[in-house]
């Protein structure tokens, strides 16, 4: 049953007041940026640390305690009332792709910070403490280690991923052992299960769904399942005007076929994609036959039968293709992720607020990952999307949100706070 005076905490507020204020924060954090025109932010370079600097200052602002953890993550507490012991977590990431969009990750912080913000101003507590939480790492985009920030707090930090190396061939445990970082320091992250009452996510959809229906927000169902990996094709190196054709082993033109096998596979069924971001001919140049090849493989579907078989299907026709074209293929696995479904209790509470707020409540997966799925399984999990312009398009500079709809997000999100207990 709704107690009266919660959902008119959540009524109360006038629409327009959150969403131009998500906006203007959002342009103001994407002015840190570690490209002269384009934005870019990847976990503990300067540019990263000023942004968790720049939240924990409008964390505090807003009233919250808020301090940056070991591995970055700014985490701002607005307390419970008297008596609260649990933790509800609303939060989503800081850290960028490269040439990004504005919202992905941001909106979501930013989201739960105006909403804070006004619990603190109206002086209202809630039965848990509300913490809003800005992860430091989920794209993987500087150590390939995806998640790293949310898998700390869930007791998920994967410590395999301390001898990555970034591009500059700097290993993630040097970079935090220079931030003064050990491995007991990131234990002592994890949150005991029995201290959460929930996780909440907002997220821009990233795709175009809500756009052609027309509708604001969606309900998020589950959360793809994914698995990354680095392929490294050998062949030889040799001068592109003397080696004749039939005596070449082209590391790059085995890659090529492998892209090409991977989009096949892909094709053969329905929900699962596989996508080759990454291809490189290091020391390449115009007139030496590629003797390595390097490329990524990111292989997704919420049906975690689909993806596996399909795993194991291009693992042995990448063996097929290195066997004829006589190179070596070898594939390592840089992450894995099964599905991660959303609580129903959280998909009824998002779906109660949507209704209240006159909008249809609709239901939708999850085809890119989030922070959340590293709490799936751990406590209750829940994932509003907003309504992506442009198309859908996301990972982009094309990526949009209008001020209406964030507006509308922080309104439901408010509302679902007030009648969680
Ligand atoms: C994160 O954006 C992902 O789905 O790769
Ligand atoms: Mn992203
Ligand atoms: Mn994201």
């Amino acid at each position: 049953m709704l107690d009266r005076k919660a959902r008119q905490a959540g009524e109360r507020v006038a629409p327009g007041i959150f969403g131009n204020r998500i906006i203007d924060l959002a342009r103001q954090l994407g002015q840190h940026s570690e490209l002269p025109d384009a934005l870019m932010c990847t976990y503990f370079s300067q540019v990263h640390k000023a942004v968790a600097v720049q939240l924990r200052d409008w964390m505090r602002a807003a009233g919250l305690s808020a301090e940056i953890d070991a591995v970055g993550n700014v985490v701002g507490r607005h307390s419970g009332a008297a008596g609260a012991t649990k933790s509800l977590l609303v939060g989503s990431h800081y850290d960028t792709v490269a040439n990004a969009g504005l919202f992905d990750g941001r909106l979501g912080i930013l989201t739960g910070l105006v909403v804070a913000d006004h619990l603190n101003r109206i002086g209202r507590q809630l039965p848990f403490h509300l913490d809003i939480v800005a992860f430091s790492e989920e794209e993987g985009v500087r150590f390939s280690a995806p998640y790293l920030g949310s898998g700390a707090i869930a007791g998920r930090f994967d410590e395999s991923t301390l001898a990555r190396r970034d591009q500059n061939n700097v290993s993630l445990a040097t970079v935090l052992r220079k931030e003064g970082v050990d491995l007991a320091a990131i234990r002592a992250l994890a949150r005991p299960p029995e201290t959460l009452r929930g996780y909440l996510e907002v997220h821009i959809e990233q795709g175009p769904v809500l756009l052609e229906r027309d509708l604001p927000v969606g309900i998020v169902t589950s959360i793809v399942g994914s698995a990354r990996f680095r392929v490294t094709v050998e062949g030889v190196a040799g001068h592109a005007g003397t080696v004749p054709m039939s005596l070449r082993r082209d590391a790059a033109a085995a890659a090529a076929e492998i892209v090409l096998a991977v989009e096949r596979r892909c094709f053969a069924a329905a929900d699962l994609v596989g996508t080759v971001g990454q291809l490189a001919v290091p020391h390449g140049l115009i007139n030496v036959i590629p003797g390595r090849c390097e490329l990524s493989l990111d292989l997704r579907s919420s049906d975690d039968v689909t993806r596996e078989a399909a795993i194991s299907d291009i693992r042995a026709e990448i063996e097929q293709i290195a066997k004829r074209r006589r190179v070596t293929a070898v594939i390592t696995e840089l992450s894995h992720h099964l599905a991660a479904p959303c609580a129903q209790s959280m998909q009824s509470a998002l779906a109660e607020a949507i209704a209240r707020a006159a909008v249809e409540p609709f239901f939708l997966p999850s085809g890119a990952g989030h922070d959340g799925e590293m709490f799936a399984g751990i406590t209750d999990i829940g994932m509003l999307f907003v309504r992506c312009g442009n198309g859908g398009i996301s990972h982009s500079p094309l990526e949009t949100v209008t001020a209406e709809d964030a507006d509308l997000a922080a309104r439901i999100l408010l509302d679902v706070l007030v009648n969680l207990n």
